[in-house]
Formats: C-alpha cells, sequence, structure tokens
C-alpha cells in the first residue's frame, strides 16, 4: 500500500492509556477556509488575502484547482495565502480536483457568476451517504442560468444572472455559499431564505463585504445580497475550526486528562459544551479557550445531528466514540446524512458495542476499549477511531490516514504536544 496524498503517511499507531495534558490551538477552520478560497474566482485583476488558512489535504487540493483555473496562489508563513486573479479564467473545473473532493462544487456559483458559462463534473458519492447539489443548481436556475448535465458534467450558462427570492428546502451548506457567491455579481438583489447558519456562512459573508459586497445576514435565517458589477481586493481572517477543536476537547474527556484548546469561539460549539455537561463532564470556558477536566465516567444520553445550532454531523463520529465509554445506552441518530456510521465496526472491533438501526447508533457504555489495527472509512470516522485508540489499553494501528489529512493539521504533533504516544508508520509499498 502506498503512502497517503503528498507523502503524508497512512497509518498512524497509538499506544493508549494516557492521560492527555496541556494545550493546543485550533487551526483555521477547514469549511470556512474551502468557500472563501472559491470566493476569489469573483475578481478580474485583484488580489483576495487570507489568513490562517489551515495546511491540510482539502487546502491543497482546493489550491490545485484554482490554479488550475488560471489563479496565483501565494503562500506565506502563518497561514497567509493570496490568490491573484487574472481578467480572465478557464471556466471549466478540472474533473481531478472535483473527483478528489466534494467541495469543488464550490466554484461553480462564482464561475458561472463571473464569466457567464461553467462546467463542473458533477461530484458524485462518498462513503457517508449520496450527497446530490440539486439545492445548488436550482437557485441558479431561479437565477436565470440554463443547466444542463451531460455525461456526469453540469454544464452552467447565464449571460446576467439576476437577484431573486430563493427558498431553500433544507439549509444547505453548499449550497447557501455557492448562492451567495452568485448572488454577489448578479443583477439586483437576492433574498436567500432557510439559509444555512454554521459559522463559516458569516466568514463567507465578512469575505464578500471585504470585496465590497453589500451583505446583510438576518437572524432569521435569511442573507440578503445587493449584487455588484465588479468586486475589488479584499482579506479576512479564517474562523476557527470548531470540529477539530471539539475533537481534541474529546480526545482530554476520553483520556480524563486535563486539555485547553485556545483560539476558539465557544460560541460556536455551544451544543457540543451542552451535551458534554449533560453527560457530566467537567470543564471551564474563557472568551477564546475551552479547558476540559478530568471527572467521574461520562453518562449515557441522546442526540440527533442537525444543521447549525444542532449539534454538528461532523462531530457525530467523535462522540459516538466517547460514549462508547459512558455508563447506560446513548443513543445518536444522524439526519443530515444517510451512511454516516461505517466506522462502527470499527470501534466495535475495539470492544465498543454499538448497534446500527436505520440512521440511530445504539451505544451501550463499556469500560474499557482496547487497541486494534482498524481503517478511518472517511475523516471524522478516522478522528473518532484516534480518540478509541488514545484510550485504549495496548497498540492501536490506523490505517487509510489519507482521509483524516483532509481535514486535521499535524494531528500527529499536536497530540504528541499532550503528551500522547502516537507514531506515523510509512507502510512498505508493495
Ligand atoms: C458541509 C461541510 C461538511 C458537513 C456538512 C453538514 C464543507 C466543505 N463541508 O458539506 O463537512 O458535514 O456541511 O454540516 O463545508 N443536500 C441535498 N441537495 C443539495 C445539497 C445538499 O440533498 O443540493 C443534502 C446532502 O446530501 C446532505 C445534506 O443535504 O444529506 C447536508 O448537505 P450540505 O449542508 O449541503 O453539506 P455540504 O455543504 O456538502
Amino acid at each position: 500500500m502506498s503512502d497517503g496524498m503528498n507523502g503524508m503517511p497512512n497509518m498512524m499507531s497509538i499506544e493508549g492509556g494516557i492521560p492527555l495534558a496541556g494545550t493546543v490551538r485550533a487551526q483555521g477552520a477547514k469549511n470556512a477556509a474551502l468557500p472563501v478560497m472559491a470566493a476569489c474566482l469573483l475578481l478580474k485583476g485583484q488580489t483576495l488575502t487570507l489568513d490562517n488558512v489551515p495546511d491540510l489535504q482539502d487546502v491543497r487540493t482546493m489550491v490545485e484547482l484554482l490554479e488550475a483555473l488560471g489563479v496565483t496562489v501565494e503562500k506565506e508563513p502563518q497561514g497567509r495565502m493570496r490568490f491573484s486573479v487574472p481578467e480572465e479564467v478557464s471556466p471549466e473545473a478540472p474533473e481531478a480536483q472535483v473527483r478528489k473532493m466534494r467541495a469543488s462544487s464550490l466554484v461553480l456559483g462564482p464561475l458561472l457568476a463571473r464569466g457567464g458559462q461553467a462546467a463542473l463534473p458533477l461530484p458524485g458519492g462518498c462513503s457517508i451517504g449520496s450527497r446530490p447539489i440539486d439545492l445548488h443548481l436550482k437557485g441558479l436556475v431561479q437565477m436565470g442560468a440554463k443547466i444542463e448535465i451531460r455525461s456526469g458534467v453540469v454544464y452552467a450558462q447565464a449571460d446576467q444572472l439576476r437577484g431573486r427570492r430563493i427558498y431553500l428546502d433544507f439549509p444547505s451548506v453548499g449550497a447557501t455559499e455557492n448562492l451567495m457567491m452568485a448572488a454577489a455579481l448578479a443583477h439586483g438583489e437576492t433574498i436567500i431564505e432557510n439559509i444555512a447558519r454554521e459559522p463559516e456562512i458569516d466568514n463567507l459573508a465578512a469575505v464578500l463585504g471585504s470585496m465590497g459586497v453589500p451583505i446583510e445576514i438576518e437572524g432569521t435565517g435569511c442573507v440578503r445580497i445587493k449584487g455588484v458589477s465588479e468586486v475589488h481586493s479584499g482579506n479576512e481572517r479564517v474562523i476557527p475550526d470548531r470540529i477539530e477543536a471539539c475533537t481534541y476537547l474529546l480526545a482530554g474527556v476520553m483520556t480524563g486528562g486535563q486539555v485547553t484548546v485556545t483560539d476558539v469561539v465557544p460560541a460556536h460549539f455551544g451544543s457540543m459544551l451542552a451535551k458534554l455537561e449533560e453527560a457530566g463532564a467537567r470543564f471551564s470556558v474563557r472568551r477564546d479557550a475551552v479547558t476540559v477536566f478530568p471527572a467521574e465516567r461520562l453518562q449515557s444520553l441522546s442526540l440527533k445531528t442537525m444543521p447549525f445550532p444542532g449539534f454538528p454531523t461532523d462531530l457525530q463520529p467523535q462522540m459516538v466514540a466517547t460514549l462508547s465509554l459512558a455508563s447506560g445506552v446513548s443513543m445518536v441518530e444522524e439526519s443530515v446524512f444517510q451512511a454516516r456510521f461505517l466506522y462502527a465496526e470499527e470501534l466495535n472491533r475495539m470492544g465498543a458495542n454499538i448497534r446500527i438501526k436505520g440512521n440511530t447508533a445504539v451505544i451501550s457504555g463499556v469500560r474499557q476499549l482496547h487497541g486494534d489495527d482498524v481503517k478511518a472509512t472517511d475523516l471524522r470516522a478516522g478522528a473518532a477511531l484516534i480518540l478509541a485508540g488514545l484510550t485504549a489499553s495496548g497498540q492501536t494501528r490506523v490505517g487509510e490516514m489519507i482521509h483524516v489529512w483532509r481535514g486535521y493539521e499535524a494531528i500527529d504533533e499536536k497530540l504528541r504536544s499532550l503528551g500522547a504516544r502516537v507514531e506515523l508508520i510509512t507502510e512498505e509499498t508493495k
């Protein structure tokens, strides 16, 4: 088996059972960085500067995609990236990057808005369920685009998008983002109702605002965007990664350690803190840092994933790993994606007792997990298995780390700085 992408080792070995202790800083949010990077495509002969961009495989994929379209990307120290966009860019998103990463579909809205046409190979399904982009396309059609799908490629065309009132049938994060970017260069005002309320949406609104687009998010789940004829150079800081931050907090909780995560916005993960409190975890919250403390064994609980401010689906696997050690039976219902429990079998190999019934995981808490060889089935599943490995007895080896590098910057170094015994293993090429 070969290494992960970009030569990153594809396996992590973990000696479990060490209570973690110390402080880590949250990285910039993957799910904020990807859309705001795509937003640079609205520019012509201008530059977007972003700070706090995390060093992740998905970010590298978006850089490759933007470069393939004609954008020049300069990386500076400390997560600053500068995107210089020429007057003309290619309207065709290259298949290689779109296949690698579904978020590549975020270039559709801005490409269409700036050049009147765009082609996007359909991103297809992935291991957490089918993920259509029908809501993105429906909104673009309402704004006047003609859409055709031929041989698995979406061709969109519109000489001039027109501002419209759009109601999203579901508060899709990606559809909200794509339509906000399209609306920035549309003629007239666009009002999108039932938008996603994830903090990453506010980050994108701030980027569009910095590029001169009048944009206002209303508390009622609605955004108003006044289209402009052209945007200008802008700059913004990527918000902290709430999912990564919570993963380290759960690592502290699971190992019975004391872990502080800094550079966070605690209001971005209120649902997780509420659930931790309900389960009996001990923690303290400051303005931009959260610390978890050793506590008694957690109590079981029920939760359901939902769009923000509900409990995030991207934390569901890590929370299930945590609850696998709680006393009693927990129920975790997945309501955002169809098939996000593939990893449960891997946790069961390590001694967890999780049964999947439709969209619900029924977790009977056990006292102890034991190390085993397991495989990450997707990004957050990989994080859950690493958490399990940190608290399991003996050695755990997590394969298919390729998924984890998509979203966790230097996870091995960060865990080591908290005292964990983890090593990356480069497998022999067969
Ligand atoms: C984003 C996040 C992802 C997170 C998800 C939900 C990024 C890069 N990724 O993904 O990590 O898990 O939000 O919080 O930000 N749907 C449709 N039709 C559409 C669009 C979505 O049916 O046109 C469905 C999807 O199949 C899924 C659900 O809506 O079941 C949520 O999708 P969406 O909110 O769009 O998530 P993404 O933007 O893909």
